[in-house]
């Protein structure tokens, strides 16, 4: 049998007004990605050929965001919030012609996962309509799903229309509904709002498709899959199991973590086996780190390329642009942004590092700053291979030390320093001996002499 293809509607439509916040609620985000692209991600696994987002009329900053992920997206706007069904009445014009499944899911559930997708894709290869249910713990407020007497799905109820018996089933709509494109049409039309709501409910067609004899069926996923998110509160929760699934992938392809509960990864962080990750590591977007390296504790890295057994941290910060070769050693309260290190040098202890070129074994003392702003532009520092900075130095860029150069300790750089050149820039030392001694006795002297 030849797999039939489908296209997705993703319905984001509403203000969220329980969030209580002024951007729209699905572009709220968790391990730092917009919750309505994580639907759009698991729903690449059904290799869908047609994506449609469904938002409300002011919502053009929904319709960026997602079009700047992925400009394969088509936006259909609901001029009103009349309900799910309306939702997708609404995008059945773009439709008319699609000869395939039809998969509506929820922008406010972004937990649903790959796998349960492709189950009922599968599903929907043997069924005209579908739907994805879940075992609630408390099922108040969802939808039913009420089996017939022969075991199938008859129809969903939604809580307010639902009878005292109905309530009592666990078995709760999880929002993603299937329809065959044939079918599809004829569902769309026959809805109506008349219920508790008078809303158009999408989850209608489940019963009229059940009158009209076409095969219905549904699988089974986790609940903490279909976890929507309307508030603040659901919205750290779903954060929380993001995270651990995340962790626990992590661990799975080879990384070792002391205290995963402690350690948070962007939605885009790749972490290579052999990698030890210390408690406290904040992982924001882009990072990447190759196998052997170790974050040290209280690390927090965006936008970074980590080499092969790199060491970072304690309590490194690494901002974006930064690239640290193979053995590299950043070491506690350094920042490091937009530079690269080479192979093997070491940021050990207390430097800041910015727009910076750093070459292979170079040394950086403790304390040195790259002054690489001037209040106006941003400026590039230069270190050679095998260079050595003493400890609290500032290089003061555009500025070039060339390789194997010492600069000498407390230095201000202000020029270029040659190839294997010494370079200070500080007060000569002066020493006056017995100075000391005499500046005492004098004041203790005084002293008494205050007090009488
Ligand atoms: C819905 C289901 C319910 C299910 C529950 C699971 C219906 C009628 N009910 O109820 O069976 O158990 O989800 O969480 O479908 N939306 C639009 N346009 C609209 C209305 C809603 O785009 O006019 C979007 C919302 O942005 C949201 C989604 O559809 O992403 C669900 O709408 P919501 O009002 O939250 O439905 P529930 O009452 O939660
Ligand atoms: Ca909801």
């Amino acid at each position: 049998m030849t797999h039939i293809p489908c296209a997705v509607i993703i319905l984001a439509a509403g203000k969220g007004t329980r969030m209580k916040s002024t951007k729209a609620k699905i572009l709220h985000e968790i391990a730092g990605r917009p919750m309505v692209l994580h639907a759009l991600d698991a729903v690449e696994s059904l290799n869908p050929q047609k994506k449609i987002v469904v938002v409300s009329p002011d919502m053009d900053d929904v319709t960026r965001v997602v079009l700047n992920d992925d400009d394969t997206v088509e936006i259909v706007v609901q001029p009103k919030t009349l309900g799910t069904g309306h939702a997708v009445q609404c995008v059945a014009e773009k439709l008319v012609k699609f000869n395939g499944n039809i998969v509506v899911l929820f922008g406010d559930t972004p937990l649903m996962t790959a796998q349960t997708l492709q189950r009922f894709d599968e599903l929907m290869q043997a069924h005209d309509v579908g739907v994805i249910g879940f075992r609630a713990d408390d099922p108040t407020g969802y939808g039913r799903l009420i089996r017939g007497d022969d075991g199938n799905i008859t129809a969903i109820r939604e809580h307010k229309d639902a009878s005292a018996g109905e309530r009592e089933i666990d078995f709760c709509n999880s929002g993603v509904v299937g329809m065959a494109g044939k079918d599809f049409p004829v569902l769309i039309e026959a809805l109506s709002n008349d219920n508790a709501n008078g809303e158009y409910y999408l989850t209608d067609v489940i019963e009229i498709a059940a009158s009209l004899g076409l095969k219905v069926g549904a699988i089974e996923c986790d609940e903490e899959e279909v976890l929507g998110v309307n508030t603040k509160t659901q919205l750290s929760n779903a954060e929380t199991i993001y995270q651990n699934r995340a962790r626990a992938r992590a661990m799975e392809n080879g990384v070792q973590m002391v205290a995963p509960t402690t350690v948070y990864f962007s939605h885009d962080t790749v972490i290579k086996p052999d990698v030890i990750i210390e408690p406290n590591v904040v992982f924001g977007p882009g990072v990447f780190v190759s196998s052997g390296a170790t974050i040290r504790a209280f690390c927090h890295i965006e936008g970074a390329l980590i080499g092969k057994n790199a060491s970072i941290g304690p309590y490194a910060r690494l901002r974006p642009g930064t690239v640290l070769s193979d053995a590299v050693k950043v070491g506690n309260f350094v920042e490091i942004k937009n530079a690269e290190i080479s192979k093997g040098a070491k940021v050990n202890h207390l430097s800041y590092v910015g727009d910076a070129k750093v070459g292979a074994h170079a040394n950086i003392g403790a304390g040195t700053i790259t002054c690489n702003y001037d209040g106006f532009n941003k400026h590039l520092t230069e270190i050679g291979e095998g260079a050595f900075i003493g400890s609290n130095s500032s290089l003061v860029a555009p500025v070039r030390i060339a390789d194997g150069a010492y600069v000498g300790s407390g230095s201000v750089i202000t020029k270029d320093v040659n190839r294997d050149a010494l370079a200070i820039s500080r007060g000569k030392q002066k020493n006056i001996d017995g100075w000391a001694k005499t500046y005492r006795c004098k004041n203790v002297k005084n002293k008494k002499t205050a007090k009488d």
